[in-house]
């Protein structure tokens, strides 16, 4: 997708040398340079070659699941009464708390493997149904495990600050104060997390708390992202950006500053349609003033049981165009290119370039857009993973 080329940078025809994990070249088959012609040659006879998708925010590993809170939406009680009255988020920490490490790598494989069947390469994976470091601490080990098993590139994120635990209640900053002292440094030293997030929000944690939270996170060398701005306008994004955020998340209450706070951070916006669909919310993010920012928008699944319990990015690219206003081009550029730029991985994934790494997905399609337009398809036709190809 290069600016001013062709729509969804489409190249006809095209060629792609790799060489060992990585593209070497790619172009129109009749420019393939000579270098190249006598490479073994393997044909991907009309198919569609896009990178492998990229999903930037889920919750995928997670115990038990709530369905029976979900009849209770559907009756008409809010997802933030369900949490005040000790349901959402904490009934997921109990299950969460209660389950094995091989119990969450377990169940969170069957949904893993949802998204690989229809082209995910890479997938970020939160943490924050724990609520305390062993806990914590098990559920990103479950996502490192996951990597290792699949193949898949896992990144994690530390999300101690999701909610308040039981256990903290009406102690919030006796809590905060366990994330920085505590939770952050053990985490950090094991290696678990790349990045550290939160959830801002009245009822979690406000922007002065993340940006405690924040500031312990990035003395330890931790990518920043923020769940912000989802049920209520509380400046988190603004904050958020202003500390150099890799990307602030669902986004609806959105106003002016934080999207300039945004824009000039070129922190990314993650839209998460499922979610916004999935609570039947009414307010939706500001896509047009984020375009005119010049705010990049990723698009990711939320995969969580909650607020969305997706596990189809082309389910999302077709729900971001349908309720966002998305373009299909820039549904798929939200998953690849800005989830890529949403991760700090842009100078290896989430575009087709020389030098990038060599994860393609190949489709059954004869134009892009239909990769948004169906609803329950699965064009996916196979993959090529840092080189090589899926059997
Ligand atoms: O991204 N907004 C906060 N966290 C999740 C929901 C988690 C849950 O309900 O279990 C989200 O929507
Ligand atoms: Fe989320």
């Amino acid at each position: 997708m290069v600016p001013g080329g062709a729509p969804y940078g489409l190249v006809r025809d095209g060629a792609i040398a790799i060489d060992g994990a990585r593209i070497a070249w790619l172009g129109p088959k009749h420019k393939v340079p000579e270098d190249y012609a006598a490479w073994p040659r393997e044909s991907a006879s009309g198919a569609l070659v896009t990178p492998a998708l990229i999903d930037c925010h889920t919750h995928l590993v997670h115990g038990g699941n709530r369905a029976s809170e979900w009849e209770r939406r559907l009756q008409g009680e809010s997802y933030a009464a369900i949490a005040r009255s000790g349901g959402g988020i904490l009934s997921t920490v109990a299950a969460t708390r209660a389950a094995s490490e091989d119990g969450l790598v377990a169940s969170a494989r069957k949904r893993l493997d949802d998204f690989t069947a229809q082209g995910l390469g890479t997938i970020e994976i939160k943490s924050g149904y724990g609520l305390d470091l062993e806990n914590e601490r098990k559920m990103l080990r479950a996502a490192r495990r996951l990597g290792r098993e699949s193949g898949v590139t896992v990144k994690t994120s530390f999300l101690g600050a999701h909610a308040l635990p039981p256990e903290y209640a009406g102690r919030k900053d006796a809590y905060i104060r366990v994330i920085t002292e505590e939770m952050l440094p053990a985490i950090a030293e094991e290696g678990l997390a790349d990045y550290c997030d939160g959830f801002c929000e009245t009822i979690a944690f406000s922007p002065a708390d993340m940006r405690t939270v924040f500031e312990a996170a990035r003395a330890l060398g931790l990518g920043l992202r923020l769940h912000a701005e989802q049920l209520s306008n509380s400046g988190g994004a603004q904050m958020a950006a202003e500390m150099g955020a890799l990307s602030c998340d669902h986004l609806e209450y959105l106003d002016a500053d934080g999207i300039r706070a945004m824009a000039r951070a070129g922190t990314r916006a993650v839209l998460l349609p499922g979610a916004f669909y999935f609570l039947r919310e009414q307010r939706k993010p500001p896509v047009q003033a984020l375009r005119d920012a010049g705010v990049g928008m990723a698009l990711a699944s939320d995969c969580n049981p909650g607020s969305s319990p997706l596990t189809s990015l082309l389910l999302a690219m077709n729900l971001g165009c349908t309720l966002f206003g998305l373009t299909p081009e820039e549904a798929l550029a939200g998953i690849t290119r800005e989830a890529a730029a949403a991760l700090g991985l842009e100078a290896d994934r989430g575009t087709l370039g020389a030098g990038k790494i060599a994860d393609l997905a190949l489709w059954d399609v004869d134009h892009p857009a239909q990769l948004a337009y169906a609803l329950g398809a699965n064009p996916h036709r196979s993959q090529i993973r840092a080189g090589c190809w899926l059997t």
